[in-house]
């Protein structure tokens, strides 16, 4: 993948409000799966607003691999023509992943339960992080998988054919596990039940309901317990992506830390499961209305409009952790600016995401001047009080987006210039980032 080969450097140009509309992109998580479901169905799917970033177009790459047809018309609509569960076929070649966690850990599930062997390699960020949450289950279904050291990538799955059916309770709050469980039990014959004392994003069981798979939840004494009758048979669908959240997260904090700032963010999806951000930046005293409360796909979206607040530090609830998971690093840097502290603890998975989100972001704030404490489950941040922070750093994105884009966020509100060593990472969820950052912040030529 490109950003791995070549380090593309930014400095964040000096402060400026930030007016204006912008539409973000598609859901990450839930293209990753309408690309997947589609090409177990048999017939023309059709998806509208996909996520067009490096993540999912490995997804994409991966399903034609294994035999589904995948094509971008000129309207921007994508349409999948699928195989059927039970008929995804050998890969000829390793399956590259880049720095797709999600792709790896949805699509191991996937040829889990196919008589096909299939080997997954990925960048250095990807190849650091722990697969054995998955590969545990899989192995009880009857998968066989070779790993690195570690359990690592690059590794290799021989699907089991047929595979056998399990109730697993989620050790950790993950929705990659889950789904990756899900998506293996589609070929399985039987009853797969996954039991989730935590509840985590719940797209994929929205979605395998929507193309027809049999799945119940119900709410049992250990958590919910999501049960999937497999050998199923998927029908295609038209799906509408809504807009991602997690990308929505750097402006609504963006906006919120710069003085004089009015925004409104276009199509965010506000499913319970991913909201969680907007819960703690509204504690923290931020200026968030909805707009225009509306069902795009089966998922709740509004437009959201969001005006410069004072922020003020709070202590962030543990169980709004699962729902904002991947929008940590936003939130430190609205700590940062925030009167007083901000206390973010039970939140240990961040040192598993695409960097050790707790460390990257301890030491990007440090070098640009916010104090910070770190904790094995989180981060303490003193704010600034709504003054700008002391910038002047570089940052070490560790080839993580989101340290990437929270860094930038950063930065627009520094006494020095803020310095990014490596935006390429941003492609991987969010190709348009910079150009919206010129269009909000007026610079756009
Ligand atoms: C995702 C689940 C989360 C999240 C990731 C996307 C998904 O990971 O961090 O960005 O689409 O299922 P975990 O399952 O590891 O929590």
């Amino acid at each position: 993948m490109a950003h791995s080969s070549s380090p593309t450097p930014f400095t964040v140009p000096g402060p400026a409000r930030l007016a204006g509309r912008i539409r973000v992109p598609g859901d990450k998580s839930i293209s990753h799966r309408s690309l997947m479901l589609s090409a177990l169905a048999v017939g023309e799917s059709r998806v509208e607003g996909l996520l067009e970033g490096e993540d999912v177009l490995a997804t994409a790459a991966a399903m034609r691999a294994m035999g589904a047809t995948i094509e971008r018309g000129d309207d921007g609509i994508w349409r999948i023509y699928g195989v059927g569960v039970g008929g995804l076929l050998q890969p000829c070649q390793a399956l590259d992943m880049g720095n797709s966690g999600t792709s790896t850990r949805l699509l191991m599930g996937l040829v889990a339960s196919h008589p096909i062997t299939a080997t997954f390699t990925g960048d250095a960020s990807l190849s650091a992080r722990p697969m054995a949450r998955v590969t545990v289950p899989l192995a009880q279904m009857g998968a066989s998988i070779e790993a690195s050291p570690g359990t690592r990538l690059p590794l290799m799955v021989r699907g089991a054919c047929p595979a056998v059916p399990i109730d697993y309770e989620l050790p950790v709050a993950s929705a990659q596990v889950k789904s990756a469980v899900l998506l293996a039990a589609l070929n399985t014959p039987g009853i797969t039940r996954v039991i989730e004392p935590v509840p985590t994003r719940d797209h994929s069981e929205r979605m395998l309901a929507g193309f027809g798979a049999q799945l119940t939840v119900e709410q049992g004494p250990r958590g919910r317990v999501i049960s999937l009758t497999g050998e199923a048979e998927l029908k295609p669908q038209s799906i509408v992506v809504p807009g991602d959240p997690s990308s929505a997260a750097f402006w609504m904090v963006a906006a919120s830390i710069v003085p004089g700032s009015d925004v409104v963010i276009e199509n965010v999806g506000l499913n319970p499961t991913r909201a969680g951000l907007v819960t703690a930046l509204r504690m923290m005293g931020a200026d968030i209305t909805e707009l225009d409360a509306r069902v795009v796909g089966g998922e709740p979206v509004a437009d959201l409009r969001v005006r410069h607040a004072t922020l003020a530090g709070i202590v962030v609830p543990h169980d709004l952790a699962p729902s904002m998971i991947d929008e940590y690093p936003a939130l430190f840097v609205a700590a940062a600016f925030a009167e007083g502290k901000t206390v973010a603890r039970g939140a240990e998975e961040l040192r598993v995401k695409e960097s050790d989100r707790i460390a990257a972001m301890r030491a990007a704030l440090e070098a640009n001047g916010v104090t910070t404490e770190e904790h094995e489950d989180g981060l303490t941040v003193h704010g600034s009080g709504g003054e700008k922070i002391a910038g002047g750093g570089t940052v070490a994105t560790k080839l993580d987006h989101r340290i990437a884009m929270s860094m930038t966020v950063a930065g627009l509100h520094a006494r020095n210039a803020v310095t990014i060593d490596d935006i390429a990472p941003v492609a991987t969820s969010y190709p348009a980032f910079y150009q919206q950052l010129e269009t909000l912040s007026g610079r756009a030529a």
